[in-house]
């Protein structure tokens, strides 16, 4: 049987085999699909070793993206903007394709949700991994301004400078953000801590979407925080795990699964309804 499996550290939580295994369901597709967990020195090796034993693809996650963006063959191009590799699939030839499918995965999920991106104005809060894989999906569906915000300026003006060229992005420190955003995207990991970007809750208004990449069984403290201040569309992160795996899925298999039933059973799984 074809194996795929997910490596990260820790990884015990993922969900992925259970997405996996649902799409593998679903499309009629003889797959197993397991959990490796590898200490943080030994990714390298493990990812050697699971293709020589014949894996045919992998998922990997926190803290390893970074590393595979440097161990596969080839990277797609969105990989290769987003410098970190989610997804790898060894080809027929043997080739191993490192690809990204984060954005794709957030854009997706956005857009099931109705938002519309042409023509609108997006905050993206965060300037790291998460932020840097979501920009070139984001820029590609043509919004009329992208503006960056991070704790540390200078990097969310770096990654402003890095993707200029595909369309109008620029940085604004916390305090310089004004007028109305139609859209605002935390890819911040302050959540994790409880914690909230230091966004002044007038920059809220009730025709506003908020998305946060990160997901719970509850809200997450961003979500509530901006629920307080008046926002009617809030989106957290599930969705966006159910459509990257989506994406994944279908650069493996070359058939695409339907998202909406996984993504309910998923909320189920969790608790979440
Ligand atoms: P990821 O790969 O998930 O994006 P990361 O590269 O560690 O993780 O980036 C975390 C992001 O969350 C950064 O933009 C970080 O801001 P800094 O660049 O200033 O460190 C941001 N972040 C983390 N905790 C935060 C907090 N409490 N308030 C605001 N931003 C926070």
């Amino acid at each position: 049987m074809d194996r795929y499996l997910v490596f990260g550290h820790p990884v015990r939580h993922s969900k992925s085999p259970f997405i996996h295994t649902l799409f593998a369901r679903q499309t009629q597709q003889e797959l197993e699909y397991g959990l490796a967990e590898p200490a943080v020195d030994e990714f390298a090796q493990a990812l050697r070793t699971f293709f020589e034993q014949g894996g045919k693809g992998c998922n990997v996650t926190v803290p390893f993206k970074e590393q595979a963006f440097t161990l596969v063959d080839h990277l797609s191009p969105r990989a290769k903007r987003a410098g970190a590799v989610n997804t790898i699939k060894l080809t027929d030839d043997g080739v191993l394709l490192g690809d990204n499918t984060d954005g794709a995965g957030l854009v997706a999920d956005l857009k099931s949700h109705g938002v519309t991106l042409a023509d609108s104005r997006i905050l993206l809060l965060g300037a790291g991994g998460a932020a840097r894989g979501a920009l070139a999906p984001l820029l590609a569906e043509l919004p009329s301004e992208l503006v960056i915000a991070n704790r540390t300026h200078a990097k969310a003006q770096q990654l402003a400078a890095e993707f200029c060229d595909l369309g109008h992005v620029t940085a604004q420190t916390y305090e310089q953000l004004a007028g109305s955003f139609d859209l605002v995207i935390n890819s911040t990991s302050a959540s994790l801590q409880g914690e909230l970007p230091p966004l002044a809750p007038a920059l809220i208004h009730t025709d506003i979407a908020i998305y946060d990449m990160m997901y719970g069984a509850s809200d997450t403290a961003f979500i509530s925080w901006a629920k307080q201040h008046g926002a009617r569309q809030t989106m957290d992160g599930l969705g966006m795990l159910v459509e990257q795996a989506a994406e994944a899925f279908t650069v493996w298999r070359g058939i695409r699964p339907g998202t909406k039933q996984v993504l309910r059973e998923l909320k189920r799984n969790l608790g979440v309804i």
